[in-house]
This record gives C-alpha cells, structure tokens and sequence, in this order.
C-alpha cells in the first residue's frame, strides 16, 4: 500500500503546530513535505530584495511568476532557495514577517504560487504532506485527507511566543498574532473546517500527541476507502 498516492492536505493558524506536525507526519510516514507559507514568505523576501512595490499588483504577480524559487519537499532537510541564495532564515526575519500578508492577498499572485504548488504535489508522485492556509479548499481539494488544525488563541500566542524566544512583550505578540489572523482570514477562511475536512484540536495535547491525533484521523480516513 505504500505506494499508492496520499495526499494530506492541513491548513491553519499561525501558532497551530501545523508546520513542525506536518513535517514530522511527512517524515514518520515517508512522505514528502510542502510548507506552502514558506513560498509566500520566499515571494515576499524576493519582492523585496528586488524593490518589487509590494502595492503594485501586476509586478508582485510576474515576480510570482518568474522568480527562481526552489523549493525542497524533503522533511527532513530544508531547501528554499532563490536564485541560488539560500534564505531558510531570511523568510523568518521581521520585515517579511510584516509584509506576507499584503503579497498573500495578491490573487493573481497566489495563482501563480498554486500553480507551483499543484506541480510540486504531482512532480512527488500525489505522496505529500502538503501544509498552508487553502490546502484543503483550493490547492487540494481533492486530496485523500483534509485536515484543519487549529488551537485556541491563547496557545497559538504562548507557542508563538516560545519559538520567537521570550521577549516578555506579551501584549505586543498578542496584537501581532491577532492582526495576522485578521489580515489572513480575509483571504482564506482556516478557522472552520470546511465540508469533508476534520478538525484536530491541539489546544490541549503535546507535540506528540498532536501528531499522533493527525496520523490517526489519516489511518481512519484512508481505511474507509
Ligand atoms: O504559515 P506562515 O506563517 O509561514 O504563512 C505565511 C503567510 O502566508 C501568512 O500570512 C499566510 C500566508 N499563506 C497563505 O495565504 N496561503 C497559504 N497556503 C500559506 C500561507
């Protein structure tokens, strides 16, 4: 059965675990892993390294188009590039933080990054994890299992919080999370699970046990078909 196809699509929050679970369902599983944020944020670096007006809609669309993204599907070992530049920690700094929201509303230029994301499903045999925020409405509706995981707010902020390191600027986090929330809701709606998808509420379990929960809401899935 290993080699039939399994595409998992999970969408959520910021703050929800989904990447770090997804990645490690991808790699328990031996899939392969497609962190579809990570592309709009390496489309944000590159808007702005190359001083694309991130207001200017038809330039941030060709730069969706054109520009030299590679991205890796390996769980294990991270590859997102531009042009040859590595900028796995770069699509983490503040200033693409801040301005990822603003690309990601973009539509033409969210055509071109499903594009590419529909080709990395396909070009990986249909055997992915595939994780972001319209997976399982846009991307892959059609794949074998959809997930939305979500936490409440307060457990997004506190694991937010943890991974940007304890600042002690809790309001300031609040504000922060609470604003991109907003700002990307108005793009895609990840906070209902939309028909067919199951919902997988971390809110109360560890990193262990929210990747168990996944796995087991796949096994379930794929055994009823
Ligand atoms: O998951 P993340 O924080 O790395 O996502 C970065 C931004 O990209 C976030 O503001 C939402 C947006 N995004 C999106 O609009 N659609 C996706 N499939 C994935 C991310």
């Amino acid at each position: 059965a290993w080699r039939t196809e399994l595409v998992v699509a999970v969408d959520g929050p910021s703050g929800s675990g989904k990447s770090s679970v997804s990645r490690e369902v991808a790699n328990r599983l031996g899939l392969a892993y497609l962190d579809t944020g990570a592309m709009y944020r390496a489309l944000t670096w590159w808007c702005l390294e190359a001083s694309v007006d991130l207001d200017d809609e038809d330039a941030v669309a060709s730069a969706a188009n054109d520009f030299q993204l590679q991205m890796g599907t390996d769980p294990i070992v991270e590859t997102i590039m531009v042009g040859g530049i590595d900028i796995r920690e770069a699509i983490r700094e503040a200033r693409v933080t801040e301005n990822v929201s603003a690309v990601a509303k973009n539509q033409k230029a969210r055509d071109a990054l499903i594009g590419r994301q529909r080709m990395e499903i396909v070009s990986n045999g249909r055997r992915i994890v595939a994780e972001g925020r319209d997976i399982t409405t846009v991307v892959a509706p059609d794949a074998s299992v959809r997930i939305l995981l979500t936490a409440s707010e307060e457990a997004r902020m506190k694991r937010r919080g943890e991974q940007i390191g304890a600042t002690g600027d809790e309001d300031r986090l609040k504000l922060e999370v609470a604003q991109r929330d907003a700002a990307d809701s108005k793009v895609n709606n990840f906070t209902e699970a939309a028909d067919g998808v199951t919902l997988v509420d971390s809110t109360e379990l560890d990193f262990d046990q929210t990747v168990q929960a996944v796995i087991d809401v796949i096994r379930t899935t794929t055994a009823q078909h």
